[in-house]
């Protein structure tokens, strides 16, 4: 089975007609599905899918990585444009009332930075939401990875996501991340979309879930943006003894950590910017 990955919405552009956007969108067409790991924040996802002549309704599921406004910004416009009855599937806890903390030299302010439409709004354009804390299985060979356990001791979630609850702004524990997995005759393919629950804590958990201990890619958002000099380096120890042959980075990973990973992972290393598209 053949895996083509194509990103539809990321921050930077790779090249000309293609939009760069805070956020994320992969594409991943096995032929037998093509589904899309999240939405970007707004329409890029839609516009660079028009450059590049990919027609969005071939899509056949939609995985939301978690609740985050830059991952499900782009569920309007793209339902828009598909004109159809999409599957959804997500963590029920995608639709949590989420915020990150910006601090400010009058006290902190809190961001919303959660979905950004009404699940009848969205339903009413065609999404069917297939809610799921558990891995949940779209066919033989592709499984979101459900709830990721936090194993590792050196990855923890961002301190600045927030849940606005009845009893005020609590920090917000992600339980709703999750990743995409595939698995192919090289091994695991995992799809990332920020990794708030750590990278490596996906990682294992992709290799447990799928019963494959081969790691052959990881791409997408990895949230080391604010890792410290320590994860870095445990991050780099980890994907060298899983075996990783790809790995692709996107999004929240940062640039500094990202040319971290380049000296370390030389040809394996790739930025997966908005209108890259390999093939596995
Ligand atoms: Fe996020
Ligand atoms: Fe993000």
């Amino acid at each position: 089975m053949g895996v083509n990955l194509t990103t539809l919405c990321e921050n930077t552009s790779s090249g000309f007609g293609i939009s760069g956007e805070w956020g994320l969108s992969i594409m991943v067409d096995t032929g037998e599905a093509v589904v899309l790991l999240d939405t970007g924040f707004s329409d890029s996802l839609v516009r660079n899918a028009r450059f590049k002549e990919i027609d969005l309704k071939r899509v056949t599921h939609v995985v939301l990585s978690h609740g985050h406004g830059d991952h499900t910004g782009g569920l309007r416009s793209l339902l828009q444009e598909t004109h159809k009855k999409v599957n959804i599937i997500a963590h029920p806890e995608i639709w949590g009332s989420k915020y990150s903390r910006l601090e400010k030299e009058n006290g902190d302010r809190y961001q919303y930075i959660g979905v950004p439409f009404r699940r009848e709004e969205l339903e009413s354009l065609g999404a069917s939401f297939i809610l799921s804390k558990e891995p949940f299985w779209l066919n033989e060979h592709m499984v979101t990875t459900g709830e990721v356990p936090m194993l590792t001791a050196f990855e923890k979630v961002d301190q600045n996501m927030y849940l606005k609850t009845e009893n005020g702004f609590v920090p917000d524990p992600l339980v709703d991340d999750q990743a995409l997995v595939i698995k192919t005759a090289k091994g695991l393919v995992i799809i990332l979309g920020c990794a708030h629950r750590g990278m490596v804590n996906t990682m294992i958990h992709a290799r447990e879930i799928t019963g494959e201990e081969r790691i052959y890619a990881v791409v997408g958002g990895t949230h080391l943006i604010r890792a410290g000099t320590e994860q870095l380096a445990k991050t780099v120890e980890k994907i060298n003894e899983f075996g990783v042959e790809k790995l692709g980075v996107s999004h929240c990973t940062g640039l500094l950590p990202a040319t971290v990973l380049a000296r370390e992972f030389e040809d394996k290393f790739f930025f997966n910017n908005a209108g890259v598209s390999i093939e596995i």
